[in-house]
């Protein structure tokens, strides 16, 4: 039974209930009537014709009440079949149907912009997804296309030496590493996506230690002094993932800076209690609006080819990890140039509390700890 013959059907019932019992007080107060001003013979036969007209107009009325009742919810509803049909049409080709359901502003005009606004997020998540693959084919096709034009160029020449076939091998070799770190930089995105699989204690202080380690050959070549600040601070969350966040806020640290820069890596609580690892380095001028899409996939400063190499995936994963964590970014330009980007989550009572003397008999001065 659709929604609009039950509604009838409920209004209906109500007017014939209402109806009823009017009609039957009114016979009531009639019958008490008659009952005293006229013989009894009289009274009954005028209460007979009564209760007759009385019945005629109850069954008159219910059946207006019907007619009436149908109409009124066939109005009532007709917004809701425009949500169906919207919903019906809409695909993900076609997300940008829209109700936009005119007016009064009531609960169904609720549903409505509800449903609009829905729709509105889908279409941009969509949108989204779209250009992510289509970035991520295109970065991937980069190093395939290099890849390729050098073992065509050398196998073209009968005459390649050993030397050149070696070169095509470094080469083939660079841009093998490069999409294999495009790939991997993906699945660990698509994996922070998906939420923590694991959960363990992971030390964040450590975790600093160790990416500034790995990077400590590429600091020193680019004559970047690197520093660790801080004290131990543990988080739970997935251990690859919260290593990966920290490595790579170290890694563009070094990378994304300048030649004698330095950089400060600080781990700790923030005034607001929360767990903290907050980066810092020199390097060439940020602009605030280009900062805010840094953490945007694909996002970079240089262009393609000039610059650092690097997908632009980075700071898009350190994102990630952070929200699956239920943690937040902060990312602002430096004023003398560079960036500083900070990490918080929230971190759970005891953990903070036995973070704290901890860090205080720390043995190893924090200035040297690089
Ligand atoms: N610490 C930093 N200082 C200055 N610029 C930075 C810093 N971190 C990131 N950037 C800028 O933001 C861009 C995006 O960083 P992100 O880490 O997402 O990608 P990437 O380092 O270019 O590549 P990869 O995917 O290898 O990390 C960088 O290309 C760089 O221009
Ligand atoms: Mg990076």
């Amino acid at each position: 039974m659709s929604v609009r013959a039950r509604l009838t059907a409920l209004y209906a019932t109500l007017f014939l209930a209402a109806g009823g019992v009017l009609l039957g007080v009114s016979y009531w107060l009639v019958a008490r009537h008659f009952e005293r001003t006229l013989r009894e013979e009289v009274a009954s036969g005028v209460l007979a014709d009564l209760r007759g007209q009385y019945l005629l107009a109850l069954v008159g009325t219910t059946i207006v009440a019907v007619a009436l009742g149908w109409i009124v919810a066939g109005r009532v509803l007709r917004p809701l079949a425009e949500i169906t049909q919207t919903a019906r049409r809409v695909s993900t080709d076609r997300l940008d149907e829209r109700i936009a359901l005119g007016g009064p502003q009531d609960e169904l005009r609720e549903l409505a912009d509800t449903f609009d606004s829905m729709l509105d997020s889908l279409g941009g998540a969509f949108a989204s997804q779209r250009r992510f693959v289509a970035n991520a084919s295109h970065e991937l096709r980069t190093p395939l296309t290099v890849l390729r034009a050098e073992v065509d160029v050398t196998l073209a020449d009968p005459d390649a030496s050993v030397a050149e076939l070696r070169a095509m091998g470094e080469t083939v070799r660079e841009a093998t590493a490069e999409a294999e770190q495009l790939l991997d930089s993906l699945l660990v995105l698509a994996r922070s996506e998906a939420g923590i699989e694991r959960r363990a204690a992971v030390d964040l202080e450590a975790a600093a230690g160790r990416a500034v380690e790995a990077t400590a050959t590429e600091a020193r070549v680019r004559g970047v002094a690197v520093r660790v600040e801080g004290e131990p601070v543990v988080v739970d969350g997935d251990p690859r993932l919260l290593e990966r966040l920290v490595g790579n806020l170290v890694e563009n640290a070094v990378r994304h800076n300048e030649e004698g820069g330095w950089a400060l890596v600080r781990v700790g609580l923030a005034p607001s209690g929360e767990a903290e690892v907050a980066v810092e380095n020199t390097g060439a001028p940020v602009p605030e609006v280009a900062a805010q899409r840094l953490l945007e996939p694909f996002q970079r400063l240089a262009r393609r080819g000039d610059g650092p190499p690097g997908a632009g995936l980075g700071l898009s994963i350190v994102r990630s990890v952070a929200e699956a964590h239920g943690g937040s970014v902060e990312l602002a330009p430096r004023a003398g140039g560079g960036l500083r980007v900070a990490v918080r989550w929230p971190i759970s009572r005891s953990r903070a509390a036995s973070a704290a003397p901890r860090a205080a008999d720390s043995p190893i001065p924090a200035a040297a700890r690089t």
